[in-house]
């Protein structure tokens, strides 16, 4: 039988040992759907961040299963989940990690390098294209510590889309961003997931976003709170 949902997450609970035992993932179990736009939301503290590391593949330390596009994750080997995770996942975080001294172009392009499968041509073509979809098209040739916070969110978001993920991750995207930026961040990813049936997953203190979203999961003390 065919499933819609991309992520499966089954009884996951995770134990911090140090310096005390803290629970602080509590028996999570939910599901998103393909094509999906769903928003984490919860008080700092709560395990938002450690959720959205399990869920996207970045720690397979947990109790549980998680299934991401009908594979359990915690079942592949290092390198497996490192190829997995290139060609299935991209992410936004907070702070855009872009490199300072590297062009926007070959920022957005090293995800696209790293996965070997497209000729430079390509790469540069498919580079430009998530770039124009952003609204940064004009950025392409400038050292990316030359952008604004904004226009460096948004490269973050191209960079992120580079291998067409089947599901795109964010932990508070918008969190340095005024609200004009913020607004036009969530535009896009509305328009992603209306254009291209886009997977988006965010965690977000942001009400636009909760508003926006298909779905709001809150979290509080490790445990889901409600589903709506
Ligand atoms: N490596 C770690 N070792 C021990 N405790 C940790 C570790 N990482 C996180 N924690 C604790 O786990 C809890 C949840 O952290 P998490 O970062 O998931 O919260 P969050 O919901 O993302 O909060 P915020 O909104 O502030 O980002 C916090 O109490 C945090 O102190
Ligand atoms: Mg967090």
């Amino acid at each position: 039988m065919q499933s819609n949902h991309i992520i499966v997450a089954n009884h996951v609970s995770k134990v911090f040992t140090d310096p005390v035992d803290f629970r602080v993932l509590d028996d999570i179990s939910l599901t998103v759907d393909k094509g999906e736009f769903v928003v984490l939301v919860g008080p700092s503290g709560s395990g938002k961040t450690t959720l959205m590391y399990a869920l996207s593949t970045l720690d397979t330390e947990y109790e549980g299963t998680i299934t991401v596009d009908g594979t359990d994750i915690a079942s592949l080997s290092p390198n497996q989940l490192a190829q997995f995770r290139n060609s299935t996942i991209g992410f936004v975080f907070q702070f855009h990690y872009l490199l300072p001294d590297f062009t926007v172009l070959d920022n957005v392009s090293l995800p696209a390098i790293k996965a070997g499968v497209w000729s430079a041509d390509e790469i540069e073509e498919r580079a430009m294209k998530n770039l124009q979809l952003l609204g940064v098209a004009d950025q392409a040739r400038k050292r990316s510590s030359r952008l604004s916070g904004g226009q460096q969110q948004r490269v973050a978001i191209a960079r992120a889309l580079m291998n067409n993920p089947k599901i795109l991750f964010g932990d508070e995207p918008t969190g340095n961003l005024d609200s004009k930026n913020t607004s036009m961040v969530l535009d896009i990813l509305r328009d992603l997931k209306a254009e291209f049936n886009q997977t988006i997953l965010m965690v977000t203190h942001d009400l636009q976003f909760a508003e926006r979203a298909d779905r709001v999961i809150a979290i509080r003390d490790g445990r889901i709170v409600n589903h709506e």
